[in-house]
């Protein structure tokens, strides 16, 4: 392990500043009384005791911000991270609250090199061990590649891919010594065809997909399941950080929430399926893309991705 702050998201650690270098977070935690302990009536069957506890990345929002909220209620204990120290704060507050759980919050940037090692630090290297991985975060980018933002596109890879694959290598060695572990990578639909005006962002996540369904096959004789989950367009805060306010994607009626997809996503990896593509149409969608000639698929996605009016 590499770093050294000196910091823990876990029992044993209290809330603390930790510097301002790049990837600079407060690392906060849970205060210790019983809490541990699902406050009885309001968690998810029935008090059951804390499953393990869970790191989420891309917590402050979104679809990671719903599977926080899911994963508590059901008990867990979670460590939140993403670059918006005050919504993870406030997240972390109304779920400790909310379902006595304890929350540690590590505020910092994926795409910084030396980011993932701080979470392995701050968790598995400080007796914290991880039961449950989300790699949730991830952005896109809309426009044709010959003038989109190339800084932007690689700040892309850098978080929808070699931070997944970083933190994925770092968390899963500790579960496979364990015998045991989830890791949940969230993909798309987007995973399953080549995707003009988005192209960079549709490999990325052809990337998570492919990577995710070979290590669930080597994982399987360490006790670690893979779950990919493949939502299709929902809503949240994607749509206009990836410029895609006028994609007929998202204008349409059935696009569901973002608490809908973690619901689904939470569910498929705790009964360890292996692709999880949330919603019927995006089902049917995913399956015909798999029986459609490679030629023609990029042509389609494209016309369903040029924005009108
Ligand atoms: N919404 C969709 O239509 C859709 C469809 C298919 C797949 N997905 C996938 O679902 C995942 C979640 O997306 P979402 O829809 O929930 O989008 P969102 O609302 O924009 O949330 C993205 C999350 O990632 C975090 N994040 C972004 N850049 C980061 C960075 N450099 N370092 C650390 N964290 C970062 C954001 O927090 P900060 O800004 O605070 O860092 C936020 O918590 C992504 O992987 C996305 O590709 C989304």
């Amino acid at each position: 392990m590499s770093g050294g702050r000196g910091s823990s998201a876990g029992p044993g650690s209290n809330a603390g500043q930790t510097g301002d270098g790049p990837g600079s977070a407060r690392e906060t935690e849970a205060p210790r009384t019983g809490a541990d302990r699902p406050k009885s009536g309001r968690t998810g069957a029935m008090g059951t005791p804390p499953r393990g506890r869970a790191l989420i990345t891309g917590a402050s929002t979104g679809i990671g911000e719903e599977i926080a909220r899911e994963l508590a209620r059901r008990g867990w204990s979670l460590v939140i991270t993403a670059r918006s120290e005050e919504r993870l704060a406030s997240l972390a507050a109304e779920l400790r609250s909310e379902h006595g759980v304890q929350v540690g919050v590590i505020a910092g940037d994926l795409t910084q090199a030396g980011m993932p090692a701080r979470l392995e630090e701050a968790t598995e290297g400080s007796g914290v061990p991880i039961d449950l991985l989300v790699n949730n975060a991830g952005f896109g980018h809309y426009g044709e590649f010959l003038e989109s933002d190339l800084d932007r596109e690689l700040a892309m890879i850098q978080l929808n891919v070699t931070a997944v694959t970083e933190l994925t290598k770092r968390f899963a060695r500790p579960m496979a010594e364990r015998g045991r572990g989830r890791i949940l990578n969230v993909a798309s639909t987007a995973a399953f065809q080549p995707g003009p005006l988005m192209s960079v962002y549709y490999a990325t996540k052809a990337y998570v997909l492919s990577f995710s369904e070979a290590l669930r096959q080597e994982f399987r004789a360490h006790g670690v399941t893979v779950t990919t989950l493949c939502p299709g367009p929902t809503s949240s805060e994607f749509q206009s950080r990836a410029r895609m306010e006028q994609s007929p994607l998202f204008n349409r009626m059935s696009v569901p929430s973002s608490a809908t997809v973690a619901r689904y996503g939470v569910d498929a990896t705790l009964a360890g399926r292996g692709i999880a593509v949330q919603g019927l149409m995006n089902r049917i969608l995913a399956t015909l893309s798999r029986f459609a000639p490679r030629s023609i698929l990029p042509g389609i996605v494209r016309r369903i991705q040029e924005k009108r009016g």
